[in-house]
């Protein structure tokens, strides 16, 4: 029999030896992946290079098996797949306490390595969808220990509590052996990122109403938040600042003297006490290992009716991020799951409301994934985009929903290797203010890009309209594979990335049939002409043009064609263009 500590070595020296191809051809640096300002934007950096991650998150259960997982690897790496996002459950990791059994851990790291895929792995500990399902037996049934969240009416919910000491610390623990051993076996740096808990916040109830919470929110605030709040305040979300000036702007008191008897300061409590406690969580990570760490938000912008508790309250919402942002100093992103068919204003609401807070999306819809994409890279810098229960989408794991698709086949898959082509160009330019993103819909058929001297207008290439999809339930993490809506008249959302690549000269790329037209931006000559469009590919960075476009292609050299007319979808195009009188 095998003991524990030789097998852990045996896994240790053939992940420290195993080839890692590609990913490694270039030798992988000593650095460990890290977060990097250029420009505006901040990005991953992986082995000494900025890093986009074309992603997707398995579904809960599928990283509890590596059987399950097997046919699956090679498949996420067909649809253009660079990360891969997957559970590690605490129940697992430690069914014993303090028995630590890291064979799915191993396992995933090896499966991702022998594919050449990144991993970022999410941490089921205390919290996942505000609930406390994933903390072992142990943990479970000593509720005195490991107290739990009481709601008005007195009832205990399966969530543990924020105010108990020890199951943060149990928890923090378990996370922190979990990063020393990623450490100790992954010297290749195939694990680039750490999702820390799930979702968090309370929900049923606008905050915790147990004993220790109680007395907590009737003692002070602490006066690192306190003074965090009087020296910010060009920073603080307006809602924060106007509950806080209305209360007086006092610089002591407790939580309801200081921002007034409202839901809104319940949920600021609970952002303080989830905060701190996930906060503390990272930091023990990552005092072994400190690989970047991020949370992801159940998102929900105010509306009527619909206050903290409907959503979970205290998770890393935008109106409590400058909370999270002192409270959590060890968490370096809060991401935002983005599940409405909305994403555009979603995303423009998210990075207006929660500022300072680099962009990148954990959790999305995987089919409209294929053309908000396009947005999130071209018009947010965002530094990754996470499709979620990709695993799904695939064949035969689920033959009835896709009888017979190739992962190649899959939209998305088609929009990842565009945009995996791009990457190089991508990473130079984010955070420089030369690259927009658009999605075209039937909502608005035609839209105006202003980028470097020049107006591009991207629209579909008929003006036909379909009808408008659903109002977005805003706030609720809509089903991942909702059922398909009754099939639309005309053509479906396209997204478009434009990169200014030099004066008058642009690469243009989306998921779908566009056209784009061009207008002088600047003082000069009036018109705009096509001077050149190739059609072509990017080989390790470098432009390869193929087909030179011009007369019915390019409708006589009137505009680029992206799709459509002999030209595929997933075209990659550079114009070149100049002015006339
Ligand atoms: C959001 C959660 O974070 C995911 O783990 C999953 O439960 C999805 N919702 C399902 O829509």
């Amino acid at each position: 029999m095998i003991t524990r500590s030789v097998s852990f070595l045996l896994a240790a020296l053939w992940l420290a030896a195993a080839p890692a191809g590609a990913q490694t051809t270039a030798g992988a640096s000593a650095a460990i992946p890290h977060l990097q300002k250029q420009g505006t934007a901040t990005q991953l950096i992986v082995d000494g290079k900025p890093f986009l991650m074309l992603a997707g998150e398995l579904r809960n259960s599928s990283g509890s098996s590596l059987d399950y997982l097997k046919p699956i690897w090679p498949k996420l790496v067909a649809m253009h797949i660079n990360t891969v996002l997957t559970a590690v459950y605490w129940e697992l990791l430690e069914p014993k306490e303090g028995q630590f059994d890291f064979t799915l851990v191993d396992g995933a790291i090896q499966a991702a390595r022998e594919n050449n895929l990144r991993l970022v792995f999410l941490w089921f500990g205390s919290w996942k969808n505000g609930v406390s399902s994933y903390p072992p037996a142990w943990v479970k049934t000593d509720q005195n220990r490991f107290p739990r969240v009481q709601d008005k009416n007195g009832k205990g919910l399966e969530t543990l509590s924020t105010l108990g000491t020890a199951s943060r610390d149990a928890d923090s623990r378990a996370f922190a052996a979990l990063m020393r051993h990623i450490k100790q076996v992954d010297i290749r740096h195939t694990v680039i990122m750490m999702q820390v808990e799930n979702e968090v916040g309370v929900l049923g109830d606008s905050r915790d109403r147990c004993e220790a919470a109680n007395k907590a929110f009737e003692g002070p605030v602490p006066k690192e938040l306190l003074d965090y709040v009087a020296s910010h305040k060009d920073i603080l979300h307006p809602d924060l600042s106007k509950a806080w000036e209305a209360a007086g702007s006092k610089t002591s008191g407790t939580w309801e003297q200081i921002f007034g008897k409202a839901a809104y300061t319940d949920e600021i409590f609970m952002a303080w006490n989830y905060a701190s406690y996930v906060g503390h969580v990272a930091a023990a990570g990552k005092a072994e290992y400190p690989l970047p760490m991020y949370v992801n938000t159940w998102c929900s912008m105010p509306s009527p009716g619909r206050g903290p508790g409907t959503y979970p309250s205290g998770g890393p919402e935008p109106r409590v991020g400058n909370i999270w942002k002192v409270g959590a100093p060890a968490i370096d992103i809060r991401g935002p799951d983005l599940y409405s068919p909305n994403q555009p204003d979603w995303i423009k609401w998210y990075r207006a409301n929660d500022t300072d807070n680099p962009l990148f999306i954990p959790e999305t819809d995987s089919t409209r994934g294929a053309y908000h994409l396009f947005y999130a890279l071209g018009q947010h810098d965002a530094m990754g985009y996470a499709p979620f229960a990709i695993d799904e989408l695939l064949y035969p794991v689920n033959p009835a929903a896709n009888p017979g698709t190739k992962p190649a086949d899959l939209p998305l898959a088609k929009s990842y290797a565009t945009a995996g082509q791009l990457a190089p160009v991508i990473l130079k330019y984010q955070g420089k203010d030369k690259m927009a993103g658009v999605v075209v819909s039937a909502e608005e058929p035609s839209q105006k890009v202003t980028l470097g001297d020049y107006v591009l207008t991207v629209s579909y290439p008929r003006s036909g309209r379909r009808p408008a999809p659903p109002p977005a339930t805003p706030g609720a993490a809509a089903p991942a594979t909702p059922a398909p809506a009754p099939a639309p008249a005309g053509p479906p959302p396209v997204g478009v990335i434009v990169i200014s690549a030099g004066p008058g000269e642009y690469f243009i790329a989306g998921s779908g049939q566009v056209n784009v037209t061009f207008a002088p931006n600047t003082p000069g000559d009036p018109i705009a002409g096509v001077l050149s469009i190739e059609e072509g590919s990017f080989v390790n960075g470098r432009w390869a043009p193929g087909r030179r476009l011009n007369g019915d292609e390019t409708s006589q050299g009137q505009f680029a064609r992206i799709g459509g007319n002999g030209i595929p979808n997933g075209s990659i195009q550079r114009v070149k263009l100049y002015r006339y009188r």
